[in-house]
């Protein structure tokens, strides 16, 4: 049984991964912004058996950070998935950006995997992983405009847990840096590659099989290196 702790528990991949770790029984503390919107998680909370907690965490927010990670006790954590994101704006802001809605972008999916990962930090030990869900949209050979915001987010965090990565190595910590695939969420929408099934299944696997000498590296979802 692993401890496995997952931001932006309430939809999408995060919620299908949640729903994959109960299925396999192990202990899910589900990181919410909003608990009591979270619905289809409590469902799942109620019916596990204690397997499954929901706490909030708004991973824009220091204290909210560490309060929710003070609220998952103290037991080691296995797997720290740091999956919250937002899409911001998607049209081209050459004349001007809404600068608070960029702000809001980088601080969700630039500052937010590290504040929760260092919330975390002394319950992370050897053999631990932390996989962080970066975005096909922040590699160099992504062949569209727009995004501004997302891929700086995006393409940003993915070079600093390269960092973390190598300062974590030591300690026997892998660091993930992952494309989802294009996966049908409120986010990729109805007409996306994969559901949100196939794509926690693959990032399951990849999660369980990182080995340490690929820490900090940036992989597909199904396994595939990405290009950065
Ligand atoms: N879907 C794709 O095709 C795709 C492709 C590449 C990368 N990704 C990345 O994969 C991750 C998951 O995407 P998804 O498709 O599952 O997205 P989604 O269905 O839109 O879900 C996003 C989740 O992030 C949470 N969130 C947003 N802001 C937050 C905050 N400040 N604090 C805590 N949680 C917050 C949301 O919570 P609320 O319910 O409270 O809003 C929601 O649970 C994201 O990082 C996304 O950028 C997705």
């Amino acid at each position: 049984m692993a401890n496995v702790a997952i931001t932006g528990a309430a939809r999408g991949i995060g919620l299908e991964l949640a729903n994959q770790h109960l299925a396999l029984g192990d202990r899910v503390f589900a990181l919410v912004r909003d608990p009591a919107a979270a619905e289809r998680l409590n469902a799942l909370a109620a019916g596990s058996g204690g397997l499954l907690s929901v706490h909030a965490m708004d991973v824009r927010d220091d204290a909210s950070v560490r309060a929710g990670a003070a609220s998952t006790g103290d037991a080691p954590i296995d797997i720290l998935y740091n999956v919250a994101g937002i899409t911001g704006t998607a049209e081209p802001e050459l004349e001007g950006a809404d600068w608070a809605a960029f702000d809001d972008a980088l601080n969700i999916m630039l500052k937010g995997p590290l504040r929760v990962l260092q919330a975390f930090l002394p319950r992370l030990h050897n053999g631990a992983r932390i996989i962080n869900f970066s975005s096909q949209l922040a590699a160099s050979g992504w062949p569209y405009g727009g995004y501004y915001a997302y891929g700086a987010a995006k393409a940003g965090m993915a070079r600093m847990m390269r960092s973390v990565a190598i300062d974590l190595r030591e300690r026997g910590i892998v660091v993930g840096i992952i494309h989802p695939g294009y996966v049908q969420t409120d986010m990729g929408g109805p007409a996306a590659d994969i559901t949100p099934e196939e794509s926690a299944r693959a990032i399951r696997k990849l999660t369980a099989e990182w080995p340490l000498d690929r820490s900090g590296d940036f992989y597909k979802w199904n396994g595939e290196p990405h290009a950065w």
